[in-house]
Order: C-alpha cells, then sequence, then structure tokens
C-alpha cells in the first residue's frame, strides 16, 4: 500500500455533441462560447417580473445568444493495473459540470458520492455550478476504462450565460483504501485572545477497507517558513469523525490586507506508517457581525467594499482559468474592493484558492431560486429533492478557504413575502450552521417590506437588501438585528468610451446604437446610481457594506437592452466584458482606495462635430476640489459638496458629493487639463487627456509579461490605437488581425461591444473606443511568444513579445 496520494488533473478529453463527431479537447471546456451568436438560441418570449413587467416580450440575448442549450458528451479513459485498483481508493472529483451531468465507467451510471443509488433516469448530480464526487473504484477493472460525462442544458434554464460542458476541473483523487475525506476536514479559528488563536479541527475518513486497524491521525499547521505552529495526535475509530482543538500563540492573521497561509497537514496513520497525507492551505481570521460591530474581520469593523461577480470569463466562457480568474482579482484590488459575491452560485475552487491567496473576502452563494421558478426551467425543478445537498457541498468543498466571510443561501427568492419562504430560510441557515459554526448566512431580498412583514428578512444572520437604498432607514426600524448589508447595489449601466449628449440622470434613456453612457449616469428603475450608495455607507452606522452589481460586465442579461438585438452581454460592469476598466472604475477607486490617489478625467476629448457645444467634463478623484482648463483657459473650479438633494432619493443622487464637475464646458480640440488641490487648497496633482491625431500606431500592453510555460497560464494583452503622440484614438473602430507564433497561441479576443456579434475564438476583431483585448496561451515548453497584431486598412502593425518558463 502506497502512502501516496495523487490528485490527477483529467485534462484530455473527446468531446461530441451528437455522439458521432468527436473532437479532442482540453478541459475546462465551454462548448458554447466560439459561437456563433444568433438571437435564436434560447430566444425567450417572457416577461422578466423581478424587473417589474407584466408582458411576455421577446428577450433575445438574455442568456448570451450563445449556442450552450442542448446536450454534449465527453469522454476519456483511465488505465489501473491490478496492484493500483486492489490497493487504492479512486475518487472522481467534479467541481461543476453543466449541467446535469450524468457519468458513467464502463458503460454503467456512477452515482455521486454519498446518494442513495439510483439509474441514470436522475443525473449523477442536478445543478451545474456545484462540486461533486464519484467514488469510481468498485466500477474500475484492471487495463483501460472509459469515463463518460452527458451534459444536458434546457432552453429557459437561466437568466444569464451559464457555459456548457465540463467547464471546471475533473480531478482523480487516488488514495490509500482507507483515506482521509477531504470533504469532513474542518479547520477553523474559533477564537483569537490574547494573542492566541483556538483552531478546532474535523476530521472525518472513506473507510473503504474496514478492518483497518490501530489507526491514528496527526495534524499540524506549518507556516511559510515551513515551521509547524501547532499539532495533535489523535486516535481514530471506525466510522467516525474525529475533533481535536489546536492553540497557536502570536498566528499571522489572514485578512485581505496580509493574506497570511498557513499549511493544515494531515496524516493518517496505522501504527507508525503513514498511509494517507493530506495538505492544503488554511488561514487563521475571525469573523463577526453584530449591532455594536457591524461586520468585523479579527475584531476590526470594516464596511465590505465588495462587487458581484458572475462566473463567466467574458470572452473564454464559463471555462475556469486560474489567469483569468486571478486577473480579475487584481483589477479589483487595485479599485480598492475587498469582496466579492459569487453571485449567484457556487463558486469554483480556483477562484477561492486565488481569494485565499491574494487577499480577497468571499460570500459564497448557491442559490437563485428556490421552489418557485425565475425561468421556466431553472433551478425550480430540483430544489425539493436536491437543495439540502447542494448546501451541504457547498458548505462541505469551500469551509476551509479563510477568504469566505459569509454563506448566501438565495437571491431575490420570490418566496420573500411567505410563511413558507421564511421557514425555508430557517432551515437552509440552519444547515449551514451545522456545517460550520463560525461563517454567518445571508441572502440578497429584493421586497424589503415583504420580507420584512414575513419575518423573512429577519430570520437571516446578516439580512442583506438589494437596492433601494432609500429603504434601509426605514427597514433598520423593524430589524433587531440592528444592521444590514447591501447585498447588491447600484446596477449603473454604461459602455466604455461612450458618451451620450445631453448628459442626463435617468432610469429611461434607450439609444438606437445599443450602448449606455459612459458618464455614470444612467440606471434601471430598480437602481441607483454609485453615489447612492456611497452616502448609505459614509452616512448610515447600520450598514455593514455593499456589493455593488457588478464588477465586470458578464454574457448574457443585456440590461436596459432587453429586447434589442443585436445585444448579448450586460452593461452593469465596473469593467467591460473584456476587463478594460470603464469611467465608473475611477469613480469606485476614488472612494475605495485609502492608500492611493485618484485622479481621473471624463469624457475623451475627441469631438470633431462637437466644436463649440457643451460638453461637460467629470473628475473623479479623492481630492475635494479641483481646477478645469481647455486649452490653458480656465473652465473654473469644482467643490465637493453635500449640499443638495437628499442621496437616498432614488431618481436624485446627490453627485455633487462624490464627483466633481463641469456641466457647462465647451468643446475646443486640444488639450483638457485637471488640477487637483488638498485640503489647504494646493495644487496636489493633475491628468491632462488630448484630442488625438489620425490613427499611426497599435499600442500593446500585457498583464503579465513572463508567463509559465505549463500549457495553461493567459496573457491578456490590450491593444489600444494611438496617434503620433501615443494618444489614444478613442474613437477607432478600425479592423484588428491578430497572429501568434513562438511558444504559445491564440485564444481569444474581446473589444468589450456588448452589440458585437464577432466571436470571441476568432482572430480578428473591430476595436471598440479605440481598444480590445487578446487572450494568449503558453504551450508546456519553455520560449517566447511572438503576438503580432495588425490593422490590413492603416498598415499599421506591432509585435510583443511574452516569455514563457
Ligand atoms: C438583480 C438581480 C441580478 C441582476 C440585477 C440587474 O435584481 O439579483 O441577478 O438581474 O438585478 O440589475
Amino acid at each position: 500500500m502506497k502512502a501516496q496520494r495523487s490528485d490527477k488533473l483529467l485534462r484530455q478529453w473527446s468531446f461530441s455533441r451528437d455522439g458521432q463527431n468527436w473532437q479532442t479537447v482540453r478541459i475546462p471546456h465551454d462548448w458554447a462560447i466560439s459561437g456563433p451568436f444568433d438571437k435564436k438560441w434560447d430566444l425567450q418570449q417572457v416577461a422578466i417580473k423581478e424587473n417589474g413587467e407584466t408582458k411576455a416580450t421577446e428577450k433575445s440575448g438574455r442568456s448570451g445568444a450563445l449556442p450552450w442549450i442542448g446536450d454534449g458528451e465527453y469522454k476519456t479513459s483511465l488505465t489501473f493495473t491490478e496492484e493500483q485498483l486492489k490497493g487504492r481508493s479512486h475518487i472522481l472529483v467534479f467541481d461543476g459540470a453543466m449541467a446535469e451531468p450524468r457519468v458513467y465507467v464502463n458503460g454503467k451510471f456512477a452515482n455521486a458520492l454519498g446518494l442513495p443509488k439510483t439509474d441514470d433516469s436522475s443525473p449523477t448530480w442536478a445543478y451545474g455550478y456545484n462540486a461533486f464526487r464519484v467514488d469510481i473504484a468498485p466500477m474500475l477493472k484492471a487495463g483501460s476504462n472509459e469515463i463518460v460525462v452527458k451534459l444536458s442544458n434546457k432552453e429557459e434554464s437561466s437568466r444569464w450565460y451559464p457555459g456548457a460542458g465540463l467547464y471546471r476541473p475533473v480531478t482523480l483523487s487516488s488514495a490509500s483504501l482507507t483515506r482521509i475525506d477531504e470533504w469532513s476536514v474542518f479547520v477553523r479559528t474559533s477564537s483569537i485572545e490574547r494573542d492566541e488563536a483556538v483552531i478546532d479541527v474535523d476530521c472525518g475518513f472513506l473507510w473503504n477497507e474496514l478492518q483497518e486497524e490501530n489507526l491514528s491521525v496527526e495534524i499540524s499547521l506549518v507556516n511559510d517558513k515551513g515551521y509547524t505552529v501547532a499539532a495533535s495526535r489523535n486516535d481514530i475509530e471506525l466510522g467516525s469523525v474525529m475533533h481535536t482543538r489546536m492553540h497557536v500563540s502570536k498566528p499571522n492573521l489572514w485578512s485581505p490586507e496580509t493574506p497570511y497561509l498557513y499549511k493544515a497537514d494531515i496524516r493518517l496513520m496505522q501504527a507508525n506508517r503513514v498511509i494517507d497525507h493530506y495538505v492544503f492551505n488554511t488561514g487563521i481570521r475571525t469573523v463577526k457581525v453584530s449591532k455594536e460591530g457591524g461586520f468585523q474581520l479579527n475584531g476590526v469593523t470594516r464596511k465590505l467594499k465588495g462587487v458581484c461577480l458572475h462566473h463567466d470569463l467574458g470572452p473564454l466562457g464559463a471555462a475556469v482559468n486560474k489567469a483569468a480568474l486571478a486577473r480579475q482579482i487584481r483589477l479589483m484590488k487595485e479599485m480598492g474592493a475587498d469582496a466579492i459575491r459569487t453571485a449567484h452560485n457556487m463558486p469554483s475552487q480556483w477562484q477561492m484558492e486565488i481569494c485565499d491567496s491574494m487577499g480577497m473576502m468571499v460570500m459564497a452563494e448557491s442559490f437563485d431560486m428556490w421552489r418557485y421558478p425565475k425561468c421556466k426551467n431553472g433551478y425550480a425543478r430540483f430544489f425539493d429533492e436536491w437543495s439540502d445537498r447542494d448546501i451541504e457541498n457547498l458548505v462541505r468543498v469551500n469551509r476551509n478557504h479563510p477568504s469566505i466571510v459569509m454563506w448566501s443561501i438565495g437571491n431575490e427568492i420570490p418566496e420573500q413575502w411567505s410563511e413558507e419562504g421564511r421557514k425555508i430560510s430557517e432551515h437552509l441557515q440552519e444547515l449551514c450552521h451545522q456545517l460550520d459554526e463560525t461563517r454567518p448566512v445571508t441572502q440578497g431580498m429584493d421586497k424589503a417590506e415583504n420580507a420584512l412583514k414575513s419575518g423573512f428578512a429577519q430570520v437571516m444572520d446578516v439580512p442583506g437588501f438589494n437596492y433601494r437604498v432609500f429603504k434601509y432607514p426605514k427597514s433598520i426600524g423593524q430589524l433587531p438585528k440592528g444592521f444590514l448589508l447591501g447585498s447588491e447595489t447600484a446596477s449603473t449601466v454604461s459602455s466604455r468610451g461612450v458618451y451620450k449628449f445631453p448628459v442626463v440622470v435617468t432610469d429611461k434613456e434607450l439609444s438606437p446604437d445599443g450602448q449606455c453612457t459612459s458618464y455614470d449616469t444612467q440606471y434601471c428603475s430598480w437602481s441607483n446610481l454609485p453615489e447612492s450608495d456611497f452616502a448609505a455607507m459614509d452616512d448610515l452606522d447600520y450598514t455593514i457594506g455593499q456589493f455593488v452589481w457588478t464588477g465586470f460586465d458578464y454574457l448574457g442579461e443585456p440590461t436596459p437592452y432587453d429586447e434589442y438585438w443585436p445585444s448579448r452581454s450586460s452593461y452593469f460592469g465596473i469593467c467591460d466584458l473584456a476587463g478594460l476598466p470603464k469611467d465608473r472604475y475611477y469613480l469606485y477607486r476614488s472612494q475605495w482606495r485609502k492608500d492611493e490617489h485618484t485622479i481621473h478625467l471624463l469624457p475623451h476629448w475627441t469631438w470633431p462635430s462637437r466644436k463649440g457645444k457643451v460638453t461637460p467634463v467629470m473628475c473623479y478623484t479623492d481630492y475635494d476640489s479641483a481646477e478645469l482648463f481647455v486649452n490653458g483657459v480656465s473652465q473654473g473650479k469644482a467643490f465637493k459638496s453635500k449640499d443638495g438633494p437628499s442621496s437616498l432619493e432614488p431618481a436624485s443622487p446627490d453627485l455633487n458629493r462624490y464627483r466633481l464637475m463641469w456641466p457647462d464646458v465647451k468643446y475646443q480640440p486640444g488639450e483638457l487639463k485637471v488640477v487637483v488641490f488638498d485640503k489647504d487648497g494646493k495644487p496636489a496633482g493633475e491628468k491632462t487627456v488630448n484630442t488625438s491625431g489620425k490613427p499611426f500606431a497599435l499600442k500593446l500592453e500585457a498583464d503579465r509579461t513572463s508567463l509559465k510555460a505549463d500549457g495553461d497560464d493567459l496573457a491578456f494583452v490590450t491593444v489600444s490605437m494611438t496617434d503620433d503622440k501615443g494618444n489614444l484614438c478613442a474613437t477607432s473602430d478600425d479592423d484588428i488581425e491578430v497572429s501568434v507564433e513562438g511558444e504559445g497561441c491564440f485564444v481569444a479576443v474581446c473589444n468589450g461591444d456588448a452589440t458585437s456579434l464577432e466571436p470571441f475564438t476568432q482572430p480578428k476583431m473591430k476595436l471598440f473606443g479605440g481598444q480590445l483585448v487578446v487572450v494568449v496561451r503558453s504551450s508546456e515548453t519553455a520560449g517566447t511568444i511572438f503576438l503580432r497584431v495588425n490593422c490590413p486598412k492603416r498598415k499599421i502593425d506591432n509585435v510583443l513579445q511574452i516569455s514563457t518558463r
């Protein structure tokens, strides 16, 4: 018997949509992301009740207008020797599979570990977003074994693009016959007092060989220098879960600012022999919510500066990739965010590992609906049979991640008004508590009055309210808990680099081009501008933070253009679908980054048809005043001011309080310059935007210039058209071609235009607002990647080299 456990990522699979034509794919894989875009995919004739609609209309891009509906099949083979079968346990771990995966091993249907045996009339796991395991050992034979996964996606099952296929890792986890059960292991900080952390540990086992005797388990916590800071050895009994308590003095605490990780090292011993050895990262930190302290991490009160993220990665679709996930977190941290909400479903393990190591708090969510369907074929079909299992897997898989600070049992659940809804809330919350007594539980409610009347809101550890920030003062009076969370905020809509005139604050304006203004003055009937949430966080002591909808644009839900074709991705993002920051990024940065200043000017300053016309200018900055100049001529000073209409009314946000504005500037080509002033009125910094000349060069900027030569690492290269002085040509929509040579390949391209039907996976695309992003992947051989970007019409090209190691 070998002590070695191995976790092997199963990368290579054959894939088919019809059972006849097969192609070799590498997973994580999203079968729909290559398109083509077409309004016929999942064309929905519905009334979106959550948006207040009563009449059904055609919703063309609601779930992304990509071919994710229907069936797909993956197969791979695994080879074992007699010896490997006799002495070992073999478990397939799926981190999620879209959707309704049915797993077969050598032609036989395989049940999920822990579930009663059934046949394939129901799936191995129902929910496409959750992790599950399959114990395949009893079904294996010596030699080659065929693993087949069949997937099925139904129309009208989602309010956004879910992706399709084996979009998250599948791992073969092999270990001793009696083995540590990773999903029964729980390492948590129960308290930290007088510089000593109390760590409670549970460890369970999978008893495949019941005659094992003399078993014990050794647990140690190891710091980043390799020193053991706490250890414990316990005898264990068949069938039981072991519990032990350890103490760590002077612990290094995990936080977004100091994401310190320890290794938990668990050895299953028989006499003095190690028969299984499981090591993973964990962190020491406490989380508490209370009336007195609000939200506290390690005993320190802080308001969550969060963003909601959908799971897709723009042009990569739903297929997870560590480099892409890390880029998202890097961008959000650079903006000053300290938390994400995995809207509205279970996160991937890779994402949680990245949040642990980079320092990002997480609200890990589960469901967008319970019994009452939001769309015809949604999760409501499964809720009664599967919801407890889904919560159990969510918590078991994720509870060792220090980044996760709360669980969410739902988003805008229609049952908010009912007694039944309150009971389900209590039940699901209690289930979370049983599996994890250390984290509070929340959910996002959009019907405050109903939820307060039925008691639905009051039963939650953390009452979370979506939008309608002006109702917070009334709601808090009915919440004995004494605090509330903005579980979903803003839903301001904008298109990067697009500005509409005249500038008006509106929840209505629709334009014939399918774009929203980047002046950040447009929102939805149920939502508001960022300023209302800033004010609520600044003025109302009982608010414990907010999660902005959303950090990035995502595929599907093209509100306010739900009925407009072509439009197939959202406008809510602080960054666009390519991950390029919109103006709004700097508005949040100016409020959230306390360690660095922000000075951002908008709009761009290339308006050949606006000479002499009023073209308002705004500056997003943490400074309180500034003076604006056009070609050296002062346009006056602007000051932030609290005076003005209440920021807690939806239609009249107090923009003056958080942005500096010059509403009457008349456009003249040339130089737009802002000088900001410190508290003493002294110039403290400046920012200039110039009118651009003719397109002259393509600037290439990679987010990382050195990649791992692992066949998986990605560089995101921003391509910008500039004039001969390096100014961005912000109106260029030139066609660009891309080619990649050397030790890498082209993966995708995206320009952030929600109305574009150009496929992401062809190496050409138009610029949008003068920019786009190209994604390239390393090969498994170290060397250099050569990315060539070319604008054929203007005979402009450029080459970027990226090294891989
Ligand atoms: C919320 C909902 C989100 C998204 C958002 C758009 O009500 O929870 O999923 O639809 O509205 O504003």
